[in-house]
C-alpha cells in the first residue's frame, strides 16, 4: 500500500501559506472523547478533503472552526493568528463559511433572508433597516446566474427539497466566504444535475485562488475531482495526508475498507 501515514507538514512550505492550522486540537461530549489531537493544515487557495467513518468526528472538528463548539485543547489559527472563536459570527468576522451537514438554513426564513445571512444588505434611513427589495432581486439574479432553481425566493426555506435547500445553502456560503470556506457534505442529497451545478461552483470559487476549502464527502469521486489533497481522520486523529496525485480512487477506497476490517477483528468475538 503506498498510501503513507500522515506526515507532518511544517507550516509555510509546498503550495502556499497555511490559511488554518489545527494543532492537537481535542474535543468530548461527557464521557465521549471524539477529537484526541488533531493536526491539520489548510493551505492558502489550497481544496482540502476530509474522510472517515461516520461518527469519526468530522461535523465535530467543523463545528469547532466554525464557533459553533468550543474545543477542549489545541489551539487554532487563521492566517497565523491564533483564534478562539466563541460563536458563529465570531468566525464569519474572520472570513470563514460554513455549510453544516445538519443545519443548511434556518427553515422560517425565506429564500433571499436565508442567502444573506449575516451579510444582510441594510440601506440608512432616520434606522439603519434591512433592504429587502435589494436583496430580493440580488437573491433571483445571483440563483439564475449559478443555475439554482428554487419556486420562488419567497418562499420560506422549509417549503424547499433537501436538495434545493442544500444548493441555496451552498450558493449562499460560496458567496459570503472570504478566507475559509467548509463544506460538510454539500452533496448529500443532491440529484445528478445539481450535484454537479455544485462541483463547478467550488471548483469556480477554488480557481480563484481566494478562498481555502476544507470538504467533507463520502463520495470518494466527488473528492478526486474537487481536492488538492485528502486527510483521514480515524480514531479521533488525523492518519493519512496525501496529495490527490499521490493517491488514487482505488487506494483511497482500499485503504478505509481494510481499516474498517482491522476494527472488526478488534471487536471480540461472542463465539455463537
Ligand atoms: N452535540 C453532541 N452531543 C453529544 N455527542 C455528539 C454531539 N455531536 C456529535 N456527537 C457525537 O460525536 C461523534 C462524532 O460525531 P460527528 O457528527 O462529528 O461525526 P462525523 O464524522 O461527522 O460522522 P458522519 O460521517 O456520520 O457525518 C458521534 O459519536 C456523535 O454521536
Ligand atoms: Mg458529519
Amino acid at each position: 500500500m503506498s498510501v503513507q501515514p500522515a506526515q507532518p507538514t511544517p507550516p509555510g512550505s509546498g503550495s502556499g501559506e497555511p490559511a488554518l492550522e489545527v494543532r492537537d486540537v481535542t474535543k468530548r461530549f461527557g464521557a465521549l472523547v471524539v477529537l484526541r489531537g488533531i493536526d491539520l493544515v489548510l493551505r492558502q487557495g489550497e481544496v482540502l478533503g476530509l474522510v472517515g467513518d461516520n461518527g469519526a468526528g468530522k461535523s465535530t472538528l467543523v463545528k469547532i472552526l466554525s464557533g459553533f463548539h468550543q474545543q477542549d485543547g489545541g489551539d487554532v489559527m487563521v492566517g497565523g493568528e491564533r483564534v478562539h472563536f466563541h460563536s458563529v459570527q465570531a468566525a464569519r468576522a474572520h472570513g470563514i463559511e460554513t455549510v453544516y451537514q445538519d443545519l443548511a438554513l434556518i427553515p422560517q426564513l425565506p429564500v433571499y433572508l436565508n442567502l444573506f445571512l449575516g451579510h444582510e444588505v441594510t440601506k440608512l434611513g432616520p434606522l439603519r433597516f434591512l433592504d429587502k427589495g435589494t436583496m430580493r432581486k440580488l437573491a433571483r439574479q445571483y440563483l439564475d446566474d449559478i443555475n439554482v432553481h428554487v419556486p420562488s425566493v419567497d418562499a420560506e426555506a422549509a417549503q424547499l427539497s433537501g436538495g434545493q435547500r442544500q444548493a441555496v445553502a451552498v450558493a449562499r456560503s460560496v458567496r459570503a466566504a472570504t478566507k475559509i470556506l467548509l463544506l460538510d457534505e454539500p452533496l448529500a442529497a443532491m440529484g445528478a444535475r445539481e450535484s454537479r451545478l455544485i462541483i463547478d461552483l467550488v471548483k469556480d470559487l477554488a480557481s480563484s485562488g481566494r478562498v481555502s476549502i476544507i470538504v467533507i464527502d463520502h463520495n470518494y469521486a466527488h473528492l478526486f475531482e474537487l481536492c488538492d489533497r485528502i486527510n483521514v481522520m480515524q480514531g479521533g486523529r488525523i492518519t493519512i495526508d496525501q496529495p490527490v496525485h499521490e493517491t488514487s480512487l482505488e487506494k483511497l477506497t482500499e485503504l478505509m475498507i481494510s481499516s474498517y476490517r482491522s476494527q472488526l477483528e478488534e471487536i471480540p468475538n461472542d463465539g455463537a
